[in-house]
């Protein structure tokens, strides 16, 4: 060894790039280092038959969110839920729908879990009435209805892609013509079965849907990010059988529609998948 090496150590090797750099999220917003950094002020369990046991923080300063304990997951078997409500958040992101509330992974007063961006006076959709199945006309003006139906639509195009078996009446909520997809943690399955709250085989897939997903698919250096941040939280298999899915759906996007006869076409099993 020489003496330079032994008094200062052996020079460092220069590492190619993408080994020294990890690419950053190029979607990564204020909202979210704010849920991150904001300090908490108080906070209290939701009352009620919810699964996750959420909590409910307010901080300091503004906004208050829902924390899922990672914790809380072991003792219900829940084990990773709290990882893929970040996940949906970010293939919401990188889908451009603007579904999910802004969602982190941090920790509060020592414990790990997720946080999501409360959203203030929304319902839930059995709230508004939205649920067919509690036999109730929904509350809702004809144009609200017809807003709605495009924001219904994207929910359930986005729970199809990320075979969601979660989406009952209480886990989206409803606000001025807007939806927002909340309760992911049920999202990226495995030979598990798909739950939505709407059906849209058959039917034409609107423009607004097409284009987003046109964008997201052709962008080349977003999917290979995206699937970096979910490779973080997620199973390798659950992350390869979203973007084999990714392919699927291209297919139907590119036809128009969604078949009825390909509801299980997208087993979370790379088995199932058709190449
Ligand atoms: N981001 C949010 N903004 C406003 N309210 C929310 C939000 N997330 C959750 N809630 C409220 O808290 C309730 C429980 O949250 P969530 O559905 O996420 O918990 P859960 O334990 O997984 O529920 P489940 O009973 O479906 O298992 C929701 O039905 C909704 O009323
Ligand atoms: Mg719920």
């Amino acid at each position: 060894m020489k003496f330079v090496e032994r008094a200062f150590g052996s020079p460092k090797r220069e590492l190619p790039k993408e080994e020294t750099e990890k690419r950053k999220n190029p979607l990564s917003s204020a909202e979210e280092e704010i849920l991150e950094m904001r300090e908490k002020a108080s906070s209290k369990d939701i009352i009620g038959g919810c699964s996750s046991r959420p909590v409910f923080v307010e901080f300091k300063d503004d906004g208050a969110g829902i924390f899922k304990l990672s914790s809380r997951e072991e003792k219900l078997e829940h084990v990773g839920n709290y990882k893929k409500e970040r996940a949906a958040y970010l293939a919401d992101r990188f889908l451009g729908f603007g579904l999910v509330p802004p969602t982190v992974i941090r920790e509060i007063d020592g414990e790990i879990g997720s946080v999501q961006e409360f959203v203030p006076d929304a319902k839930t959709a059995a709230e508004a009435y939205l649920t067919p199945a509690e036999g109730k006309e929904p509350t809702l003006t004809k144009e609200q209805k017809q807003s709605l139906k495009l924001e219904l639509f994207k929910l359930w195009f986005f729970d199809y892609l990320l075979y969601n078996r979660d989406r009952h009446g209480g886990n989206l909520l409803v606000k001025e013509n807007k939806i927002y997809a909340i309760d992911n943690g049920w999202t990226f399955r495995k030979n598990d079965f798909y739950w939505p709250f709407c059906r849209f085989f058959d039917t034409p897939i609107p423009q607004e849907v097409k284009d987003a997903f046109e964008r997201f698919y052709s962008w080349k250096e977003g999917k290979e990010i995206l699937r970096d941040l979910l490779s973080e939280l997620l199973d390798k298999d659950e992350v390869d059988c979203f973007f084999k899915r990714v392919e699927v759906v291209e297919r139907f996007v590119r036809q128009g529609t969604i078949p009825e006869n390909a509801q299980s076409a997208l087993k979370f099993d790379p088995g199932i998948i058709e190449k």
